[in-house]
């Protein structure tokens, strides 16, 4: 087991221990995984190139880490329960023996189908046991996974395939979602039609719907496993060898494919899943999350199972076939730790505490939240009517490109405090900076969240373009490492995150660009141009707001019907994720005199807040902002 901290005399004296020789503090905590050889040095750090390395020149394989360094003990132990879509359909539960077979066998089929160390294999199967088992197959025989979310549309899985060059696709016929039965076989189709590079497709059969195989390129799953052994003997990686790509959206251009590493990541999320959840072997852990975005990869497969934790794998929707689902589930298999996001959480406070109350939740340990601010109100419910007042709640920070937590209370350890994600984990060095690039120091102050020295599952690189990497996070503020975020640091030394200060949106928990919707808007044919912004959502968090400038020709057209395609637009170029909830049609976008679109103010016009929009005589047309403002929509 991991060292865990029980008291915050023990927090901050190990706090202290990582600040003061970071590298003999994580020294001591990789010691507790299974290396084929250890580290020559802890840490390698080019401060300005961003070329790090943990456990320089250490051999292992993480899986080892999950299955055979813990199997004597953990064999029967459940590490999967899988809860289907449709409550009637039974529940599957893979003990630590048998999901390792399966990992086992699944990766002989990828030696089998070519797949090599180092080659990619895109992810894009629904919530099922299979996508957690496509993960750790790959990173048995070392090739590197990029789950691409089953939201996503044709273009952006197909966007996703070609940057990293995929070599096998693993995917399902069908999907189900709540009342929905998605084809998702199909969506893979469509995008193959632009990537040559794909050799092979493994589907599962999951819905039974019609799907066209391709002969030569598509094999069912079942077809692929059968009659193959379920022994294989793991490859041996670098500690810094690719353990995954995962894309995620950046103020501009195309997702980047942030890559994380073997070791590090491993020691990372190992460490601060058993830290922050403060698990305990008999516990069972339910995350909502979809292994599409980081917290499944983190905090479903990768952190619990090398905790031998026992995780609640959720294939379905919070709402179907009813408002209680989750908490039928937690009463269902006596969940201890729960794991969501807050636009879950707000969307079910809508249904009051009914629901709720039709379920025994006693066996509800530890709430963790994560993906975007939570609001007090949305805190205070989760911990009164979820939690029933006993239960801590970890709000827990962190970023895909961070690879696990940074900051958030440990349960039970740290004192809460609502819509704070409290303190950083031990390994992680905070600072706030303002525009300028200065520390400000001490308490009550706010400014831009940073991190100053490197801690083990930190990005290593954005795939096949490692200046990207630099430029977007290493060089806004010189040898800092900047997160996108406003932070405020309170009298207490608390850390609250008040969200993006750059052009990311955060809807329900989902990462945008605006640039990207807007690229999805623009693709329509009468569109000349847009701009997208962010707004206050009462359940989303954030909503998405477009304001569009369209072609002469539209007059002839129905503004209804136009926007009704745009609607389709951003759905078909990125996903149903991308619909803008308003879309106002405005005749010109305030630009500075060199053309720059002034999103400031049209943040504020979403926002409903008309009255400050600051100096706007530097315009090029400072009438556009009555006219935008005149026909402003209500925000919800
Ligand atoms: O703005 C922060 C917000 O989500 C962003 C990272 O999104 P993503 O890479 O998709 O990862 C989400 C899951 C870890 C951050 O830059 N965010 C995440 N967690 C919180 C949060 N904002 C406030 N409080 C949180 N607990």
């Amino acid at each position: 087991m991991l060292p865990k901290i029980n008291t915050l005399s023990g927090y901050l004296y190990e706090y202290q221990k990582s600040v003061a020789n970071p590298e003999a503090f994580w020294e001591n905590i990789a010691e507790n995984f299974y290396w084929h050889k250890k580290w020559d040095k802890v840490l390698e750090w080019d401060r300005d190139g961003h070329n790090v390395q943990w456990f320089v020149n250490g051999k292992l394989n993480i899986t080892e880490n999950i299955f055979e360094k813990n199997l004597f003990i953990l064999g029967d132990k459940p590490a999967i329960i899988w809860e289907p879509n449709n409550p009637d359909e039974p529940t599957v539960t893979l003990t630590y023996k048998q999901l390792h077979e399966k990992v086992c066998q699944f990766a002989n089929v990828l030696l089998q189908n070519g797949v090599k160390k180092g080659d990619r294999v895109c992810i894009y199967l629904p919530m099922v046991p299979e996508a957690a088992i496509a993960m750790l197959a790959c990173a048995r025989v070392g090739a590197i996974h990029s789950v691409v979310f089953a939201g996503f549309s044709a273009s952006s899985l197909a966007d996703r395939i070609n940057d990293a060059e995929v070599k096998v696709v693993l995917t399902s016929d069908g999907n189900f979602r709540g009342a929905k039965s998605i084809p998702v076989k199909a969506v893979v189709d469509e995008a193959l039609e632009s990537c040559p590079l794909v050799e092979k497709v493994i589907v599962l059969k999951r819905t039974s719907i019609e799907v066209t195989m391709k002969p030569g390129r598509d094999i069912w799953w079942h077809d692929a496993i059968r009659g193959v052994s379920i022994e294989n003997k793991a490859q041996e990686m670098d500690s810094e060898d690719m353990l995954f790509i995962l894309y995620t959206s950046g103020s501009t251009g195309k997702p980047k494919g942030v890559v994380h590493t073997t070791g590090g990541y491993m020691v990372y999320t190992a460490y601060s899943f058993a830290n922050v959840f403060q698990y305990n072997i008999n516990d069972i852990y339910f995350c909502t999350a979809d292994v599409g975005w980081i917290t499944g990869h983190s905090y479903i497969v990768y952190g619990p199972l090398l905790n031998g934790a026992t995780a609640v794998m959720f294939e379905g929707v919070p709402n179907h076939p009813g408002v209680d689902r989750f908490w039928q589930i937690i009463e269902k298999h006596k969940v201890t730790h729960f794991y969501t996001a807050p636009t879950a959480i707000r969307s079910l406070m809508g249904y009051g505490t009914e629901p709720i109350e039709r379920h025994n939740l006693s066996s509800l340990k530890v709430l963790g939240s994560v993906g975007e601010p939570i609001n007090e109100e949305a805190w205070h419910w989760y911990h009164t009517h979820v939690g029933k007042g006993n239960c801590p709640i970890v709000d827990t920070w962190w970023q895909t490109e961070t690879g696990g937590i940074m900051i958030s209370p440990i349960a039970g350890v740290t004192p809460t405090k609502p819509a704070y994600a409290t303190l950083p984990l031990p390994g992680v060095q905070v600072i706030i900076v303002d525009n300028e690039g200065n520390e400000l120091k001490g308490n009550n102050v706010e400014g831009n969240l940073c991190i100053k020295f490197p801690w083990p599952s930190m990005i290593r690189t954005t795939y096949g373009d490692h200046e990207r990497c630099v430029n977007t996070y290493f060089s806004s503020f010189k040898g800092l490492y900047f997160t996108g975020d406003g932070v405020k640091r309170d009298a207490d030394g608390y850390y609250r995150i008040l969200g993006r200060v750059d052009d990311v949106i955060n809807v329900s928990g989902h990462r945008l660009g605006t640039a990207e919707v807007e690229n999805a808007i623009n693709s329509h044919p009468l569109v000349i141009e847009s701009a997208v912004v962010g707004f206050p959502h009462e359940v989303k968090g954030q909503g998405i707001y477009a304001y569009v400038v369209l072609d002469a020709a539209s007059k002839n057209h129905d503004p209804e019907k136009i926007k009704a395609s745009l609607l389709a637009a951003a759905t078909k170029v990125i996903g149903p994720i991308a619909k803008p909830d308003k879309i106002q049609l405005v005749t010109g976008l305030p630009k500075t005199r060199s053309g720059k679109i002034m999103r400031r103010i049209l943040r504020k016009i979403a926002e409903g807040d008309a009255t400050s929009l600051g100096d706007t005589s530097t315009l090029l047309d400072p009438g556009v902002v009555k006219e935008i403002i005149e026909g402003a929509l209500v925000p919800v």
